[in-house]
């Protein structure tokens, strides 16, 4: 297993380009299984759980290619032939977001067989509300030996509205009525830029969706859509976790190829933690530490609050600040596995339910500390960035599963930070730290 070792101190200073957003990659890719011809994206970035999907799709039928060009890759998705309209339990297992195609197949083949997908570090992740849409749509669905099977010869147009706002329910949903018989109203939808994205693919398609970006979004079903030319937008999750890390370690970063408009919360809340931020037009934003970073509390909620996929890195951040932060986290329930691993290092974190409370600045020690989800490698990555001394980050494939090229990327604005592969030897950690 990769491990980082990382030695803080270093302000980070230069330019970082960010890759396109895997959680709009994902449903775009889903996407061109509603069609028999060929639907090609760009931006789709390198991470595992793409190759995941990718290896989904393949599972299934698909055709797949990667094609790197001078100027951009492009990734074409030809799902022409689906022999085998199933998703199984072992690729299903190491990323939740394939119950994303249980839409689109079942829309397209009128039959899906989709692997539940389990719990996971951060929660339950049910997925009953893509469920009870799809019942909706007068699908027939049974669960048997773990599995979810949904029938339906077509789906028809259905008033749908959510219980709960659900970001790949309301993608899933979108792909099942996009190809259904008649209009279908859905309310209280998940307003995610990657919802818009996947919603603007859809319509060069050959969809007819309206309010995609609101809360209501309305489609009128077409008989069959045909292939499309798309360009995923930039992640913004990964551009918030530079200027957190722009801002964390006092440097003076310039996070270039992002999209500003939507990182709206994060640079609010940045503000107000006394990081000096500019956006410097619609694809680049500046930042810069204060001579003092302030406590500033935050609370997760959906688009456009502030994400509960920033949570832990701001909590990294707010270890630094002068004050106490209370970080409320409202999306899942059990999103505050890095804690144990900041206190290690020596943050002062108390967790109450389901609000940490942080009294900083702490002056964190480096210490070898293990990632136990995605967005909780990349808090500890961020405080190992300020520790005194050097530490070793474990286990970072979960970090590949959503960000590309992390540490290449860190290292090129001047952090120290390596990559180690399974055999490691304190020997070459020497090696790393001179
Ligand atoms: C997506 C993102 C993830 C992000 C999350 C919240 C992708 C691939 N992943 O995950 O990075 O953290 O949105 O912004 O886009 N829920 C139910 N029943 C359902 C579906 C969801 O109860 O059928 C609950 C969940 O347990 C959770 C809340 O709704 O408490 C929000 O989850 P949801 O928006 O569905 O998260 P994902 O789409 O899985």
């Amino acid at each position: 297993m990769d491990k980082f070792v990382i030695r803080g101190g270093n302000p980070l200073v230069g330019t970082i380009r960010i890759s396109g957003a895997k959680n709009s990659a994902l449903p775009c890719m889903a996407a061109a299984l509603l069609t028999e011809d060929e639907v090609t994206l760009e931006n789709i970035p390198r991470v595992r759980d793409i190759e995941t999907e990718r290896r989904l799709l393949a599972s299934m039928g698909a055709e797949v290619g990667l094609h790197e060009g001078e100027l951009k890759d492009r990734t074409t998705i030809d799902c022409r032939r689906l022999s085998d309209p199933v998703a199984r339990y072992e690729i299903v297992k190491t990323m939740r977001a394939s119950s994303l195609v249980l839409g689109p197949l079942l829309a397209r083949t009128g039959m899906a067989r989709v692997a539940i997908p389990g719990g996971c570090a951060i929660g339950g992740r049910p997925i009953d509300l893509h469920i009870k849409g799809l019942e909706k749509m007068g699908a027939a669905i049974t669960q048997e030996h773990g599995y979810i099977e949904a029938r339906a010869c077509r789906l028809r147009g259905a008033h749908l509205v959510f219980d709960k706002i659900t970001v790949t329910g309301t993608e899933d949903l979108l792909m099942a009525a996009v190809l259904a018989d008649g209009d279908t109203l859905m309310e209280n939808c998940a307003r995610e830029p990657e919802v818009v994205d996947l919603a603007a693919l859809l319509i060069a398609m050959g969809a007819q969706i309206e309010g995609a970006g609101t809360s209501t979004i309305r489609v009128r079903g077409v008989s069959s859509l045909h292939g499309a030319h798309f360009r995923i937008n930039p992640d913004r999750i990964e551009a918030g976790t530079f200027l957190i890390a722009g801002a964390i370690t006092g440097g003076d970063l310039i996070v270039a190829n992002c999209n500003s408009a939507h990182l709206g919360a994060v640079i609010a809340k940045l503000h107000e933690a006394g990081a000096r931020i500019d956006v410097l037009g619609p694809d680049a934003v500046r930042v810069r530490a204060a001579a003092k970073l302030r406590a500033a509390d935050i609370s997760t909620e959906e688009y456009p609050g502030f994400p509960t996929d920033m949570q832990a890195q701001y909590m990294a951040l707010a270890t630094q600040a002068e004050g106490v932060s209370l970080v409320r986290e409202n999306i899942f329930e059990n999103r505050f596995m890095h804690v144990q691993e900041l206190v290690r290092m020596g943050a002062n974190i108390k967790v109450d339910g389901s609000t940490a409370t942080v009294r900083g600045p702490a002056r964190l020690s480096a210490a070898a500390v293990m990632c136990s989800d995605l967005r909780a490698s990349a808090s500890l990555v961020l405080a190992a960035l300020v520790a005194e001394g050097e530490s070793i980050v474990d286990r970072v494939y979960h970090m590949d599963r959503g960000y590309e090229r992390f540490e290449e990327k860190l290292r090129g604005v001047g952090a120290q930070i390596q990559r180690m592969g399974n055999v490691f030897t304190p020997r070459e950690a020497a090696a790393v730290a001179d």
